[in-house]
C-alpha cells in the first residue's frame, strides 16, 4: 500500500520522481492489484483460468512434449494451461518481474500438480537470458502493454524461439471496450478530476492500436501474422460486488481516491455501483461485462 500513496503523491505532484521510479511504483502496485483480483475471483468462486481464453494455446500451437516461454506470467497463465498440454514430457520457462506474483503462480503450479513441468523465472522481459532457437511456442497474456522497451523483448522472444514457432500474445483493445478496467476509473478520475497520466507510461490500453504491436513483431522477423478480437466476460453478483472486485484489484482507483472522505468514497462507489448494474446489469440481477481483448500472432521463419 505504501507505494500507491508515494504514487498519488507524484500524481498530485507533491514530489516530482523519475519516470524509471514512478514505473517500479505503478509495477508494484500493479502487482498488488493482480493479486487482489485473483484472490477476489478465488473468493468468488471463478477462477481465473476460466477467465483465460483458450485462442491463445491454439494460436500457439502448443503440442505435448513442446518447450514453452510464458513472459509476463503474474500468477501463472498462460503457462499453467501451457502445462497442460505440454504433459510430463513438455516444459515451460514461466517468467515475471514481480516475485510476489512468482510466488503466487509457483504456489498454484506446484498445487495443481505442475510443479515439475514448470520452472519459474524472475527477470525483467527485457533482460530475459534464453537460448536461441530453444523454444517451440512462447505466450503473454496482457504483459505487453506494461512493458517500457517493447521492441527489445519482443527480439528476444522472437530469437528464442525454433524455427517455425509462434508467439501469441493477448493486449486490451480501447478502454471504452475494456469496462472491467475503464468503468470504474473513468468515474472515479473524473470525479476527483485526476489527469491522465503522461503517454510515456505503459498502461493497459497502451496497444489498443494494434500497428504498434505489429509492427515491433516485423520489426523482430516476426511473420504470418494474425490478428483477432476475443471477447473476454467477467460476471459479477451485483454493481456492489463489481465494485469490491475493483477496491481489490485496481491500484489506480486506490490511489485516486487515497484522500478523499470515507463519505465521499462511499458516495462514488455508489455511483460505480449503479453505473455497472444501469449499463450490465442483467435479467438475473448479476452483472456481466463483455471486454474485448486482441490476441496476435507471429511466426518466427528464420534460424
Ligand atoms: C496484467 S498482469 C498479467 C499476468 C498474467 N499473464 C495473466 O494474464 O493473468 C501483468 C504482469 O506483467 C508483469 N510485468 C510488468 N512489467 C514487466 C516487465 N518489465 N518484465 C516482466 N514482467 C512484467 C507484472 O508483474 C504482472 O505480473
Amino acid at each position: 500500500m505504501t507505494c500507491d500513496l508515494q504514487l498519488g503523491q507524484r500524481i498530485w505532484g507533491a514530489s516530482p520522481i523519475s519516470i524509471l521510479e514512478e514505473m517500479d511504483m505503478i509495477l508494484t502496485a500493479f502487482a498488488i492489484g493482480v493479486v487482489g483480483a485473483f484472490k477476489f475471483f478465488e473468493f468468488a468462486n471463478q477462477s481465473f483460468i476460466s477467465l483465460q481464453f483458450p485462442r491463445l494455446i491454439e494460436h500457439a500451437e502448443i503440442k505435448p512434449g513442446h518447450r514453452v516461454l510464458d513472459v509476463a506470467t503474474g500468477i501463472g497463465e498462460p503457462a499453467i494451461t501451457a502445462a497442460r498440454v505440454v504433459g510430463i514430457n513438455g516444459h515451460v520457462l514461466a517468467t515475471d518481474i514481480s516475485a510476489q506474483m512468482l510466488a503466487l503462480a509457483k504456489q498454484r503450479a506446484t498445487s495443481l500438480g505442475f510443479g515439475d513441468i514448470i520452472e519459474f523465472r524472475e527477470s525483467d522481459a527485457e533482460n530475459l537470458d534464453l537460448l536461441n532457437s530453444s523454444f517451440d511456442a512462447a505466450l503473454c497474456r496482457w504483459g505487453l502493454m506494461l512493458l517500457p522497451n517493447l521492441d527489445a523483448t519482443i527480439s528476444k522472444i522472437h530469437n528464442a524461439l525454433k524455427s517455425g514457432g509462434r508467439f501469441a500474445a493477448a493486449v486490451w483493445a480501447a478502454a471504452p471496450k475494456v469496462p472491467i478496467i475503464s468503468l470504474a476509473t473513468g468515474i472515479i478520475g473524473k470525479q476527483v478530476q485526476m489527469s491522465a497520466p503522461p503517454p510515456e507510461i505503459p498502461n493497459p490500453f497502451s496497444l489498443a492500436d494494434t500497428n504498434k504491436l505489429e509492427n515491433s513483431l516485423a520489426k523482430a522477423g516476426f511473420r504470418e501474422m494474425h490478428v483477432e478480437t476475443v471477447i473476454v466476460t467477467f460476471e459479477f453478483a451485483s454493481g456492489e460486488d463489481y465494485c469490491r472486485y475493483c477496491q481489490a484489484a485496481s491500484a489506480s482507483a486506490r490511489i485516486a481516491l487515497s484522500k478523499e472522505t470515507e463519505e465521499r468514497k462511499e458516495d462514488i462507489w455508489r455511483q460505480v455501483a449503479e453505473e455497472a448494474t444501469r449499463n450490465y446489469g442483467t435479467a438475473d440481477g448479476l452483472i456481466k461485462m463483455d471486454n474485448e481483448s486482441i490476441c496476435m500472432v507471429g511466426t518466427r521463419t528464420t534460424r
